[in-house]
């Protein structure tokens, strides 16, 4: 793609990104922010209340459209509203499987009623939602004060599906009269025409978040983690599109979508889920308002933000998230829409990558490298060109002629090979598995009900049609070992290409009237297109192993949901500072969107970067959750040794790092899988009350315990780090130095290091060595770092299962241990009942830092053995103390006890 999107760039007389829309290019986007306000008044006699809620009907002043309300408070502190046309004349799109399971509902009762508005509530006297009549506004109150208002601004837009205007036959075509009704049934961009199945039938609802001035989420944008005011440039769009070397700072769309915004201020954390797979944009407006002036003394000002939603076609499907905390949120939004699976241990490691590696034996021979160089790594990557011309589930007879033999060879050493998958599938009549799709019905057709073709890698291509349950199973079926000749176990997947992209199409993308299964246009379901293959394909790989095994599919594309599939990774960047810097905002906004597994390709896709760039590219990503070193086909080798020795050197010091530190990160994983917490987290998501933290975005939390402040500038001598929390210590990770909270702090980092912090409290695992990939990891024993806070307190959780099957899940075998250090204690007891896991695993060694004074004897207590004390060492310039040669087992209760 890189030769045909670089064309397509700069042979365009706009130049930059002229082959993608801007807003005033939308036809649906004009009419909501040009028409005027549509009034909306809510029939509040038609009131009726169910189990699930309660609805009334909305009516339109001029066009007369009744609409149907629908609002169900939920258990867990959700409302969803939901409006749709009250006797449409067909049916409109639902989003269907990104909701995971219905929401428990709650039942509403009529608190007080005037001639203007009812209020409803529950459970009683907590929230309430207060409902106007004219003009139709709906307030959520929690404990009495408003907390949301929709149609704040009466921006509410609903179109009515009508019928077809008339059309006349002109010759043996039949084109649609021209007039000004039926031009609203096409819409013309370059030499593209849109034809609308359905006519106008775009929606769109403002909401007020009041109290708030930050708002987050809304992935995927090349752009910082706060939103910004989009009153001075374009909305937020929402609308996958591969974007070869995308624009910085821009607000246009890239490869996938969540419509989550997350809005932020020191008391709560809410979010805004709008429902909605069509073309999407999103208006953000900051501003101050005299609000609750009449009850305080003196006019106090307060912000609000208010914010805009327009989607070309289905139905208003909003759902409010009313935190209070972010940890709540998170926990809302993955009861919504599911918690991030929990990967495979080697998924967590790192992986090489390059378009293409160019045989067999240049696969071994980087293989060989790595262990050469004593670098870890667990899975090489293998791009388009290992296939038979682009057909995927096949090999290049040539250059992989024994692919089996290769996975082998890699599997010995418990490393895995990944192949990229790609959705469109090379038109060849003579190939069996572009003929079993074809005659399945697995493609999806053009408008006139014939197989649509673009183009894409093999030229003339078909797509399949992922939104159908029937083309999933079969394309799960393609990853069976019989079936995808080559494969073995030790082979996973890489899903590209999926917004899906078609060289020469609109935006470089598929046709909006094309048809997918159930006669829907493919406008409606745009932004699922690679949701549903990534589900294809995980699903696949599952139902490979008999369901026993955990899958790991990396996905371009993705929509909300995407978290339950397997990780996500920032697409084509480049290899410039820039692009190192905007990763850290990308992968935020990512993780408070549920799409936690994600990473930027290291090193930057196009282009070859310097020496440095590469370090601190490598350094930031063993930081980051998904760790792949990636290159386009034109650039210069760059496996981790090609740039000599002190290169090499810092590279391996990186990677060891990010392996010893894999203890702590699966720790993360299970918790992002059950809880709903990213392990890569804004500063904000730890100190919530803290103004400062609430624009930054070029450092973050891993977990709650690690502050990490990548570098991404060149020849940078000293950092800046916000070291937030007056009331916190922070433990410099090299040189267990100490340092108070609240203030910036300037560090000095040569090429091997940059600022990492242990927050005081906390404890941190370590396994003691790297080893050459995770299986070898996983028998290594572990390190504790236990980073006293001001009571000498601290505690913090390990996680440990097989690492790769879904034994942890079925079996329970598994086990949560609680690290809890007070007065002077330190105990290793289980964090819960659940889970038994025979497991060797040993704490070789105890570091404490903030030990203040050295101890007269560290003992140590075994359940049912008698106390033994323990060598350490004390360093009193940093007071720190080591304990050694410890072998406590993990699964075991013990104390530490110094005296
Ligand atoms: C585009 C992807 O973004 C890139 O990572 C990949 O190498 C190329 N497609 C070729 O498959």
């Amino acid at each position: 793609m890189a030769e045909v999107s670089q064309a397509g760039v700069s042979d365009d007389p706009d130049g930059g990104n002229a082959k993608f829309k801007k807003s005033s290019h939308v036809a649906f986007y004009r009419r909501q922010m040009q028409g005027p306000n549509l009034q909306h008044r809510a029939l509040l006699d038609t009131l009726v209340l169910t189990e699930k809620g309660a609805h009334f009907e909305l009516l339109e002043s001029d066009k007369q459209t009744r609409l149907l309300l629908s609002l169900s408070p939920c258990k867990n502190d959700t409302v969803r509203i939901l409006i749709d046309e009250l006797q449409p004349i067909k049916a409109r799109y639902r989003v269907p499987d990104v909701v995971t399971a219905e929401p428990q509902c709650e039942q509403l009762r009529v608190e007080t009623r005037t001639k203007n508005s009812v209020t409803l509530s529950w459970p009683p006297g907590r929230h309430q939602v207060r409902v106007w009549h004219f003009p139709f506004q709906l307030e959520i109150l929690c404990e009495n004060e408003v907390i949301v208002t929709f149609n704040s601004k009466g921006k509410l837009w609903f179109e009515a599906i009508q019928e077809p205007p008339r059309v006349t036959s002109h010759g043996s075509e039949q084109q649609l009269q021209q007039d000004d009704t039926s031009l609203l049934w096409r819409e013309t961009f370059k030499q593209f025409v849109d034809v609308k199945a359905n006519g106008p039938s775009s929606i769109g609802a403002d909401l007020c978040l009041h109290g708030f001035s930050h708002v987050y989420g809304l992935p995927e944008h090349a752009d910082s983690l706060q939103l910004k005011d989009t009153r001075d440039g374009e909305p937020y769009r929402l609308y996958n599109l591969d974007v070869f070397g995308y624009e910085l700072y821009s607000r246009l769309g890239l490869y996938g979508s969540v419509p989550l915004l997350v809005a932020h201020k020191p008391d709560r954390t809410l979010g805004v889920f709008w429902l909605n797979a069509s073309e999407t944009f999103v208006n953000i407006h900051y501003s101050l308002t005299d609000h609750q002036a009449h009850l305080a003394k003196r006019p106090r000002q307060q912000p609000l933000t208010d914010v805009h939603w327009l989607s070309e076609s289905g139905v208003i499907d909003c759902m409010v998230l009313l935190g209070p905390s972010p940890q709540q949120l998170f926990s809302q939004y993955a009861q919504l829409t599911g918690y991030q699976a929990l990967p495979p241990l080697f998924a967590l490691g790192y992986h090489q990558c390059r378009w293409n590696y160019n045989d067999e034996a240049d696969v071994k021979a980087v293989d060989a490298g790595f262990d050469h160089h004593n670098i870890p790594y667990d899975v090489i990557w293998l791009d388009i060109e290992h296939t038979d011309g682009k057909r995927y589930f096949t090999w290049d007879p040539v250059h992989f002629p024994e692919p089996e033999n290769l996975q082998q060879h890699l599997e010995k050493k418990k490393r895995k090979l990944v192949v990229i998958s790609d959705p469109h599938i090379k038109v060849d009549p003579n190939w069996s598995l572009y003929c079993e799709a074809r005659d399945g019905g697995h493609f999806v057709k053009d408008r006139e009900g014939q197989l649509y073709q673009g183009s894409c890698w093999p030229g003339k291509s078909s797509y399949l049609d992922f939104s159908s349950p029937a083309t999933r199973a079969w394309y799960s079926r393609c990853f069976g070992l019989n079936k995808y000749k080559g494969s073995t176990p030790s082979l996973f997947v890489w899903n590209d290409m999926n917004e899906p992209s078609v060289f020469y199409g609109p935006e470089q993308t598929m046709p909006k009237d094309v048809v997918h299964y159930g006669g829907w246009e493919h406008r409606e379901v745009h932004n699922l297109y690679g949701f549903h293959q990534h589900m294809a394909t995980a699903e696949g790989l599952i139902t490979r192993s008999g369901g026993s095994e955990r899958p790991f599919v990396l996905t371009r594309s993705f929509f909300a949901g995407s978290q339950r599939l397997g990780a996500v990774w920032t697409g084509d960047n480049v290899a410039t500072w820039e692009y190192l810097k905007i990763s850290i905002p990308m992968l935020l906004s990512l993780s408070v969107t549920g799409i936690v597994f994600c990473g930027a390709d290291v090193g930057g896709f196009a282009q070859d970067p310097g020496p440095e760039l590469l370090v601190r590219w490598y350094q930031a990503a063993a930081l980051q959750p998904f760790f792949r070193g990636h290159s386009a086909k034109t650039t210069k080798r760059r496996e981790p040794w090609v740039f000599g020795e002190v290169v090499t050197a810092a590279i391996r010091t990186a990677i060891q790092q990010r392996y010893c530190l894999l203890p702590y990160w699966y720790t993360l994983f299970y918790q992002a899988h059950t809880c709903g917490l990213p392990p890569l987290r804004p500063l904000w998501v730890e100190f919530p009350k803290e103004q400062s933290t609430l624009s930054v975005d070029s450092q973050y939390m891993i977990g709650r315990a690690l502050l990490a402040c990548p570098v991404t500038e060149p020849g940078v001598q000293e950092v800046e780090v916000l070291l937030p929390g007056s009331d916190e210590t922070w433990y410099d990770i090299h040189s267990a130095e100490a340092y108070k909270g609240g203030r910036t702090l300037s560090l000095p980092v040569t090429l091997d290091t940059l600022p990492v912090f242990q927050r005081a409290g906390s404890v941190v695992f370590r396994s003691t060595g790297s080893g050459s990939c995770t299986a070898e990891l996983q028998r290594l024993p572990l390190t504790i770092t236990v980073g006293l806070n001001s009571q000498g307190a601290a505690d913090g959780d390990l996680y440990l299962d097989d690492g790769h099957s879904f034994n942890y899940r079925d079996r329970k075998a598994f086990c949560v241990r609680r690290f809890n250090m007070l007065s002077g204690r330190l105990l290793c007891r289980p964090a819960s009942d659940e889970g038994t896991f025979a497991c060797d695993t040993v704490i070789q060694s105890v570091i404490i830092l903030g030990l203040k004074l050295k101890p007269s004897k560290v003992v140590v207590h075994v359940s049912g053995t008698k106390d033994t004390s323990a060598a350490f060492q004390y360093t009193g310039s940093c007071s720190m103390l080591t304990v050694r040669s410890l072998n406590l087992r993990v699964a075991q209760d013990w104390d530490l006890q110094i005296i």
